[in-house]
């Protein structure tokens, strides 16, 4: 089934009134849907502020003709990742979700039902920790100085290992409680953690993306893509 597309002809609007006009066209937009966007000016900065707005909602191609640009705006989730930071942030929702899952088995006392997943995330944790640890902290940064969103992201994950590991030497001797707790300690740490992350070093990352070439970004995503994977089997 093809959604219906609107198309928003926002040349006529006086400029004072663009970025209005352009969020409440694409405000709403849901999975599957679309809305072309007709703008007078280059629209590359109000896109980004829109999403920004939207909360990285919105995925975009623009093209050009005629002196004017056509934006056809979809949702985020029905586009790929645009680069090796929305992969980890995907990462990063995946991780929650396995677990989420293994958390709910230790509230209902199901330490032995808890273990699989525990064991799935921790390999996924593991993982995702070596990409940024490894291949983008190289690739895409400088050395840290003491406290830039570098250095705390791997002192972070100095302490974030220590936690896991402690968890999985529980898993030996499954007690619902005592393995909750660990786990409990070890969700707001990583749940800080990924805030930290999406909202300090990934922009910055971002920017130093933005400046290596095609065939640098492309080759780094297939290795992100496959040092990924496991969690998506
Ligand atoms: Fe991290
Ligand atoms: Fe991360």
């Amino acid at each position: 089934m093809t959604a219906a597309t609107e198309t928003v002809d926002l040349t006529t609007q006086p400029r004072s009134q663009v970025q209005s006009a352009a969020f409440w066209a694409v405000k709403s937009l849901r999975r599957g849907e679309k809305v072309v966007l007709i703008t007078a000016q280059e629209p590359t900065l109000l896109m980004h502020s829109l999403d920004l707005q939207l909360r990285h909602n919105l995925a975009w191609t623009i093209v050009e003709a005629d002196g004017r640009w056509r934006v056809e705006v979809s949702h985020r989730a029905d586009a790929g990742p645009r680069d090796a930071l929305d992969m980890l942030g995907l990462d990063h929702k995946r991780l929650d979700g396995v677990f989420v899952r293994a958390l709910q088995l230790l509230n209902r006392d199901d330490a032995a039902g808890a273990a699989p997943p525990l064991r799935e995330f921790a390999a996924a944790l593991r993982r995702h920790i070596a990409v940024e640890d490894g291949l983008l902290a190289s690739f895409l940064d400088a050395p840290a100085a003491d406290a830039d969103p570098l250095a705390v992201m791997l002192r972070e994950h100095k302490e974030i290992l220590q936690q896991l590991s402690v968890v999985e030497d529980s898993l030996g001797f499954p007690e619902a409680a005592e393995l909750g707790a660990l786990c409990a300690i070890l969700s707001g740490t990583l749940a800080k953690h990924e805030h930290r992350e999406e909202s300090n070093l990934f922009p910055r990352w971002r920017g130093q993306w933005a400046r290596k070439s095609a065939v640098e970004r492309e080759e780094v995503m297939s290795r992100v893509a496959s040092l990924l994977a496991a969690l998506g089997k």
